[in-house]
């Protein structure tokens, strides 16, 4: 079963004009190959083949059977369309830019959200399944005020000639609403009729996959073509556009039997003129998704032989380095394959052999009862036919890799996909559940900022989506004051923009970052019971309680901030001397010592700014059993950018615990991806929420043990303050 484009010269097999075992040797194996010349023959056959002059013909490549960028990109040139089945897919044809119009998006249960980014995204056409399918399209539609362009898929009950699990067309199949059951389709129709921004083109049908008699498509047209008709004599609805679905077949062995694609196509595209014309009717639009026809015997996988092994019993094994991983159709349909030898293509077929793969499964199998003959450790088996369904539906069971895919066309070799790295079967993995309590976040800030710019749902769409990804478990969310606003209605509103059962059980104190905005001390009860336990006297202006870090340094507390931190010692809340300049920060110490922290700087000895402690500040701060919390802020780390590191960041930690022990620092880490005026300001390696795990790795890997890691993270702060918290998830 070769491709188009292979040939055998001196016992070796060639693609192109290379040899496979040279493909074999410098892409490593296992390897798909794919003979691009073929899939552009093949294309061109639908192409010119399936055409009609009474309405247009469009192809449309099944993507399921394989989907890359590469292939994207050719099937665009064929100005064919692609169909997809998930927010996955579209993602990947996103970022290939494959144009959205030629996009069909199918599926039996399609999310919400997949059914949103279909509609925002202008795709070609949504194929609906069933009645809840379309009450989900009315509501999204109405509500985002889009078009989208959408088919019914319908059931016709058809018999497809092919394995049971790739059959779809049975009374009992899953996948559309039955043209049996006229009532389910009359109030779908109905739903469309009623909202104006569905634009209900048609009608998509689908019998099955690798199907190889030209008569089940005969079969499908008939019956499709009367149930429109019928659709038009009882519902009086004109069908606009017809899919047909896929499911063309192809030769996997000798002996299948030959598929004449072209005569396939024709017999689709005559059935449906000569009905038309006996009936006196219109279409604008035929289509076809074809699939497996494209790309399945233009595919082929590479092997390296690990080992031969002839049991007790004398079965005979060849042991290769894929299997069920990167080709699960054996196991799945019991399907067959042929295998070759190829650097060893004249030889004799004359031993049966099992060809096995290396999972713990006696169904991980490449090819049954396979002849060959001279086998030998290091030969290089083709498996043939491989191209659909089998990188689709790979996977990482045993810790495989996916293989790396390859296109050759004559001379050309184009890499598609390259090989999985082994960090691939870690990255998403939970390594560490350390829990982080995060003592500086701008939240309430952002929350207000975006609201007023009117940004909807900013905490749902945004911030609980990191931090559910995220070691940060609790913070201490605050309201920075960088120019003058209302401070109480600020507040409120970000306050009010917060559902935290959104994030299962995070736990939230709410401060302030400055208080120029608060007009006078007796305001602080106002905000107190409104839950906030937290604030810093200033951002780094002055203002009439003290002066900040860039303000006057010869200034320095203020008669109204001694009065205001008395009234926060009063209320028992956290007086943070952060953004405080060196002055105010001593004076403050000398009004009060209770629930004293610093919640985000580093060491001035590791790197000299203005926001960050002297070694004499720290040893002030131990006095009062106040906390330090570390910062992610790359100027605070290093003013040279090279060093702006985790590693540098772990050195200011590993200073200031050198001075205040370590039941005295914490991390306030002040991210600031979320702002729009200082969106890069973290260090590259720790930029958002989501990567706090990669400080706790750090941690680990300096040497701090398990308990120290959980004091700096989180026990250190909320040992002293739990009592303050107000809001948990
Ligand atoms: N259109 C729809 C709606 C489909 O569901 C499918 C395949 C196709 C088109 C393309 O069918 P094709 O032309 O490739 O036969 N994993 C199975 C095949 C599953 C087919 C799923 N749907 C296998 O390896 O045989």
């Amino acid at each position: 079963m070769k491709t188009n484009s292979m040939t055998i010269k001196d016992n070796e097999l060639y693609i192109g004009e290379y040899k496979v075992s040279d493909l074999a040797k410098a892409y490593k194996t296992p390897l798909y190959i794919y003979d691009e010349t073929q899939i552009r023959e093949k294309l061109d056959i639908f192409k010119n083949n399936f055409k009609s002059d009474k309405y247009e013909c469009l192809v449309v490549y099944a993507s399921k059977a394989f989907l890359a960028p590469y292939i994207c990109n050719i099937v665009k040139e064929y100005n064919m369309g692609i169909d997809s089945v998930s927010l996955g897919d579209l993602y990947l044809l996103e970022k290939a830019s494959f144009p959205h119009d030629k996009i069909i998006m199918h599926g039996n249960n399609k999310s919400v959200e997949e059914i949103e980014y279909a509609i925002n995204n202008n795709i070609g056409y949504l194929v609906i399944d069933n009645i809840d399918e379309i009450y989900t399209i009315d509501e999204v539609t109405k509500r985002l005020n889009k078009q989208v362009r959408v088919l019914i898929r319908v059931n016709p009950g058809i018999e497809a000639h092919t394995h049971a699990y790739i059959k779809t067309s049975l009374l009992s199949s899953k996948f559309g609403e039955s043209i049996f059951d006229l009532s389910r389709l009359e109030e779908m129709l109905k739903v469309a009729k009623n909202n104006e921004l569905i634009k209900m083109d048609g009608f998509h049908a689908h019998i099955g996959s690798n199907i190889n008699s030209p008569q089940s498509f005969v079969g499908e047209v008939e019956t499709m073509t009367n149930f429109i008709k019928k659709i038009k004599d009882d519902f009086g609805y004109t069908t606009k556009v017809l899919n047909l679905g896929g499911g063309f077949g192809i030769k996997y062995l000798d002996e299948d039997d030959d598929i004449d694609i072209k005569k396939m196509v024709e017999v689709i595209t005559s059935s449906i003129d000569k009905f038309l014309l006996e009936n006196n009717m219109t279409l604008d639009k035929v289509m076809i998704e074809p699939g497996r026809s494209i790309v399945g015997d233009s595919g082929f996988t590479v092997y390296t032989v690990g080992g031969i092994k002839t049991t007790f019993s004398g079965k005979k094994y060849i042991f290769v380095d894929g299997g069920m991983t990167d080709n699960i159709r054996p196991a799945l349909y019991q399907a067959k394959y042929t295998v070759d030898i190829a650097n060893k293509m004249k030889q004799e077929k004359s031993i049966p052999f099992d060809i096995v793969g290396k999972c713990c499964e006696s169904g991980d199998i490449v090819a049954k009862d396979c002849m060959l003959s001279d086998v030998s450790k290091n030969d290089f088996l083709v498996a043939h036919c491989t191209g659909a369904y089998g990188y689709s539906m790979a996977s990482n069971y045993n810790g495989a890799l996916k293989s790396t895919v390859i296109f050759v066309r004559g001379k050309e070799v184009n890499m598609a996909v390259k090989r999985e790295e082994l960090s691939h079967l870690t990255k998403d993995h939970i390594f560490n559940n350390v829990k982080v309590f995060d003592t500086h976040s701008d939240m309430l800030y952002d929350l207000y900022t975006k609201k007023k710019s009117g940004v909807e749902n900013r905490f749902n769409d945004f911030h609980v989506k990191q931090l559910l990804n995220s070691n940060v478990k609790a913070g201490l969310w605050t309201m920075y004051s960088p120019d003058d606003f209302d401070l109480i209605e600020a507040c409120k509103i970000a306050i009010n923009e917060i559902d935290i059962k959104k994030l299962p059980g995070f736990e939230v104190i709410y401060g302030l970052e400055g208080l120029r905005n608060l007009k006078k001390v007796e305001d602080i009860d106002v905000l107190y019971n409104m839950g906030i336990r937290h604030a810093m006297l200033t951002w780094n202006e002055e203002n009439i309680y003290a002066t900040g870090a860039k303000a006057d340094p010869t200034h320095g507390l203020k008669e109204d901030g001694k009065r205001l931190l008395k009234r926060m010692e009063d209320l028992d809340m956290i007086i943070d001397l952060a953004h405080l300049n060196e002055k105010s920060f001593y004076e403050a110490l000398e009004v009060t010592s209770k629930n004293i922290i610093y919640s985000h700087g580093n060491c001035k000895a590791l790197c000299d700014h203005v926001r960050n402690v002297t070694d004499d500040q720290m040893v002030a701060l131990k006095k009062v059993d106040g906390l330090l919390g570390l910062t992610l802020a790359n100027n605070f780390v290093s003013s040279n950018v090279k060093d702006q590191t985790l590693d540098k960041f772990l050195e200011h930690l590993k200073h200031a615990v050198s001075i205040m022990g370590i039941d005295n620092v914490c991390f306030g880490f002040d991210f600031m991806d979320y702002l729009s005026d200082f969106p890069n300001s973290n260090l590259e390696e720790v930029s958002n929420a989501s990567l706090v795990y990669r400080i706790v790795d750090g941690l680990e890997s300096i040497g701090y043990s398990k308990e120290d890691i959980n004091k700096i993270c989180f026990d250190n702060f909320y040992k002293r303050y739990k009592d303050k918290i107000v809001l948990r998830g």
